[in-house]
């Protein structure tokens, strides 16, 4: 797989990240407990753990192309939003995405995620475009369906979610398979 460094939507630019994103990023949304709610990390105590995470998961994960990251930055202003990323395994890639709470409510998760699962299923190596979220997550499973991702059913005990305790969360899957029509 070989994702375009950045996408363009109406209102955001996603773009790779890089190391000196740190500050922006712990300020908008990683030391936020709010947007860490439902998701698989805790939140960032200081911009050093910021940094870490860049070049450990998203610096690294583009060179290995295992998994690739984009800061959502809001078109105007190259204002840090959020992050979205992409993990291919075989024949399938898994999509996540966070927003700065800052923005959220006005459909920017959906613009990017929508624009990145659309590139995703329209590669040849890709037949499955998949993501889960928390039975209460309700927000994010509206952003998957609006994604044009079908809810598929529940994984039980599938999510570690720190914030939460130790007992792995419930969460829906959602995917969108590339069928007879090509897509959705
Ligand atoms: C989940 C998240 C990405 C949504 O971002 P967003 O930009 O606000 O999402 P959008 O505006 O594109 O769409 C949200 C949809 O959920 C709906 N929604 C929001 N909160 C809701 C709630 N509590 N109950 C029901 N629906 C809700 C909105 O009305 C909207 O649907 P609509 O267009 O049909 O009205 C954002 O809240 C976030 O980053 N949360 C923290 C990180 C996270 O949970 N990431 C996902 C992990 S799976």
């Amino acid at each position: 797989m070989k994702p375009p460094a950045e996408f363009r939507t109406p209102r955001l630019r996603l773009r790779r990240p890089v190391a000196d994103d740190a500050p922006a990023i712990f300020e908008s949304y990683a030391r936020d407990p709010e947007v860490t709610r439902f998701v698989s990390w805790s939140v960032h105590p200081n911009g050093g753990v910021t940094r870490k995470f860049i070049e450990d998961y998203c610096l690294a994960g583009w060179a290995r192309g295992e998994v690739f990251s984009w800061l959502i930055t809001l078109a105007e202003g190259d204002h840090v939003a959020g992050m979205i990323d992409l993990r291919p395994v075989a024949a399938r890639a898994e999509v996540g995405y966070v927003l700065a709470r800052s923005c959220w409510g006005r459909g920017l998760a959906t613009e990017a995620a929508r624009v990145v699962v659309d590139w995703a299923i329209a590669q040849p190596d890709v037949h499955r475009v998949w993501a889960v979220a928390d039975l209460e997550n309700v927000a994010s499973q509206r952003v998957l369906e609006k994604a044009g991702m079908v809810r598929e059913g529940v994984l039980r005990r599938w999510m570690l979610v720190p914030s939460q305790g130790k007992v792995p969360r419930d969460v829906w899957c959602f995917a969108r398979v590339k069928e007879g029509n090509g897509g959705r």
